[in-house]
């Protein structure tokens, strides 16, 4: 586990210019000093990420988050009161001292505070805001241990390992407008629980939303991947593929299978889900086939990762 002589030497790391993996309760993140474009500019390099692609900027306090953004929005201090720190990203008008390259160019930023001690302190040691996306290749699954970020990116500077992430899919990402809240990315914290704070208000059609860097193709496994409750190639075979179960129903006939959540509790199948299909993607077995479900509350999260993940490999119609 990590001691604070590891978190002091990663603050330096970050205080360099150079390139932290951290845990968060989310997902483990791949942090820069967030005020210096070049070392935010090797995040870009290290995942392979386009630059249209923004970051989320990680802070400890409701201080530091408000001297990144102009913004007078008292809804930013009831967000704050409630769910900081926390799984929620909120996206704000950006301050001139946060880099475009932080932004894509746009002139707004996203912030949040993490709820892990381990970050909270780097950020504290580090002394400024933290860039930090998820810690994996481009388009690819997202690290909730820190083996998952060695997979991927065995070239980053400096990796604190947090253990396993408590949450397991990444933060709730919402925008602000006249009338109230829309959500760009959906996560553990559902809309139904935002309104309790503030109204939901849509300006486009949700389907509609586009939040640079959210394509259809993503958290995509080194093997095919296939929605059950799709129309599956005539080809699958059960025996060779390896299947990724919610509450561990239907599960004979397969070469292997993950069972999300034998509790049938949707907390722990969002915990695990991004770790079953690390496993699976390294299992002996020629394709993945993933159930579905209900979406309402996390589910709609949990059915989202899923459907960017399978999507490349989805039978044309
Ligand atoms: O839980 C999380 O949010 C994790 C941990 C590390 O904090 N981070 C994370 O970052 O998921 P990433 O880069 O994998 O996803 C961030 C997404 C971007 O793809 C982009 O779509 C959206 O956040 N985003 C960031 N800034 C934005 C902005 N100014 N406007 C709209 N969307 C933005
Ligand atoms: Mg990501």
């Amino acid at each position: 586990m990590i001691s604070s002589a590891h978190i002091s030497i990663a603050a330096k790391y970050i205080r360099d210019g150079r390139l932290v993996a951290f845990p968060t309760e989310t997902v483990y993140g791949l942090g820069a000093n967030a005020l210096d474009p070049q070392a935010v500019m090797k995040i870009f390099e290290l995942k392979e990420r386009p630059s249209f692609d923004p970051l989320i900027v990680h802070v400890a306090t409701v201080e530091d988050a408000k001297r990144l953004t102009i913004t007078q929005d008292e809804r930013l201090d009831m967000l704050a009161e409630k769910f900081w720190p926390g799984p929620l990203t909120i996206i704000l008008p950006k301050n001139e001292i946060v880099p475009n390259i932080v932004t894509s160019g746009l002139q707004t930023v996203g912030i949040r505070i993490p709820n892990h001690p381990v970050a909270l302190d780097l950020i504290r040691q580090s002394g400024c805001p933290i860039a930090a996306p998820s810690a994996n290749k481009f388009g690819k699954i997202s690290p909730t241990r820190a083996k998952h970020v060695f997979k991927q990116l065995p070239g980053v500077d400096y990796l604190l390992d947090g253990g396993k992430t408590q949450v397991g899919i990444e933060s709730t990402i919402i925008s602000l407008n006249d009338k109230g809240f829309e959500i760009l990315r959906h996560g553990i914290i559902t809309q139904e629980e935002i309104e309790q704070i503030i109204p939901y208000h849509t300006l486009v059609e949700q389907d509609n939303i586009i939040s640079p860097g959210m394509l259809k193709s993503h958290y995509s496994p080194n093997k095919p991947m296939y929605l059950l409750e799709d129309d599956l190639p005539p080809t699958i075979d059960k025996s060779r593929a390896g299947l990724l179960s919610f509450f561990g129903g239907n599960t004979s006939g397969y070469k292997v299978v993950e069972i999300l959540s034998r509790d049938k509790n949707l907390r722990t199948c969002a915990v695990n889900l991004f770790a079953a299909i690390h496993r699976l993607e390294e299992a002996n077995i020629d394709y993945i086939l993933a159930e579905s479900v209900p979406e309402k509350g996390i589910g709609i999260a949990i059915m989202d990762r899923l459907r960017k993940a399978a999507y490349k490999y989805r039978p044309i119609k």
